[in-house]
């Protein structure tokens, strides 16, 4: 089996919680709650142990809060590999009002990062024998837009094929000048990265031509409830959404990426990987909360996805 390399330079505890009304100045009390390891490079490697593989989980962790994200990690079977920053880990809360059935999300900006405390984590990647290194969530305030670049170099030079998810200024850096294997943004993040609105007919093509400049061997460019397309430099892949019955669309992306990466590493092909992506995407969305996705779902509904 291929080994992976999670990487997580935002990550967060995230607490939810259920409240009958959220209302501004009296106490909102609440029930229910629960707390999760989170951010995107956290979720990944969760959903990637959660399906059966093993990776590795590279971190930044500071404060009391990055001490309980690492008691937190500590049961799963991730390969937990800390790395000490002098700011706190964030912690994300989310409240949902169960008498309109909307959520409330507070998602603080997070720790301000050094180059000095980012380096040790781009020696990592430089050191890894991992095959694949997967990086997923924002960038901490502080690194430069450039970092996920010089990872996906890093990665590169040690013959290691990078996935990307993000957004912002760090996917413009990325699909700007990086040579990754496959980069995946949503649909919105895609638009933004090009400054303008793209109809589903029209995203492939836009796509296609980043990778022909090299810039990744596949994009996947996830559209939500409406399915994702899968883009090579002379095929274009596009296939719906798995209907299934919708509860929270928390953690879709990240169990995307992990369901493609895990099947990746089992040695399956990448079209086939996507469709697992898709599965695992699918199981995400039809768990409740910040709980992303259980692997009997994953394989029921990669049995019933479409193949093109
Ligand atoms: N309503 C839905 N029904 C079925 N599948 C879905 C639905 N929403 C998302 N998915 C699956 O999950 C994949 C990723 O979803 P989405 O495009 O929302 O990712 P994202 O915007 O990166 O999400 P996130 O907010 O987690 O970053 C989709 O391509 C699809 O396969
Ligand atoms: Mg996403």
């Amino acid at each position: 089996m291929a080994k992976i390399l999670c990487l997580a330079l935002n990550p967060a505890i995230d607490i939810s919680s259920d409240a009958e009304v959220v209302r501004h100045t009296h106490k909102t009390r609440t029930h229910n709650q629960q707390q999760f390891p989170g951010g995107g490079g956290i979720n990944v490697a969760r959903v990637i142990a959660t399906l059966g593989g093993r990776c590795e989980l590279a971190f930044l962790s500071g404060g009391e809060t990055g001490k309980l994200l690492e008691a937190m990690l500590q049961p799963l079977p991730i390969l937990e590999r800390p790395f000490a920053i002098h700011d706190p880990v964030r912690v994300a809360y989310a409240v949902h009002e169960t008498s309109t059935n909307l959520e409330y999300r507070f998602v603080p900006e997070g720790p301000l990062v050094t180059e000095s405390e980012l380096a040790p984590v781009i020696n990592a990647v430089c050191e890894s024998d991992a095959d694949y290194i997967v990086a997923s969530g924002s960038l901490p305030r502080g690194a430069p837009h450039d970092t996920y670049v010089r990872l996906a170099e890093a990665a590169r030079a040690r013959g290691a094929r990078f996935i990307l998810d993000t957004s912002g200024p760090a996917l413009a850096a990325a699909l700007s000048s990086a040579q990754m294997y496959l980069v995946k943004p949503s649909l919105g993040e895609f638009e933004a990265f090009v400054g303008e609105k793209l109809t589903h007919d029209l995203v492939g093509p836009v796509a296609q031509d980043y990778v022909r400049r090299g810039i990744a061997e596949y994009i996947a460019v996830t559209l939500g409830g409406d399915g994702a397309i899968l883009v090579s430099s002379d095929k274009i892949i596009r296939v719906p959404a798995i209907d299934v019955p919708v509860n929270s669309a928390t953690g879709a992306g990240d169990s995307f990426v992990a369901g493609i990466v895990w099947a990746l590493s089992e040695g399956r092909d990448i079209e086939d990987a996507f469709h697992v992506g898709q599965a695992a995407g699918a199981a995400a969305v039809m768990t409740a909360g910040t709980e992303l996705c259980r692997r009997e779902d994953v394989l029921r509904l990669y049995g019933a996805s479409t193949r093109p």
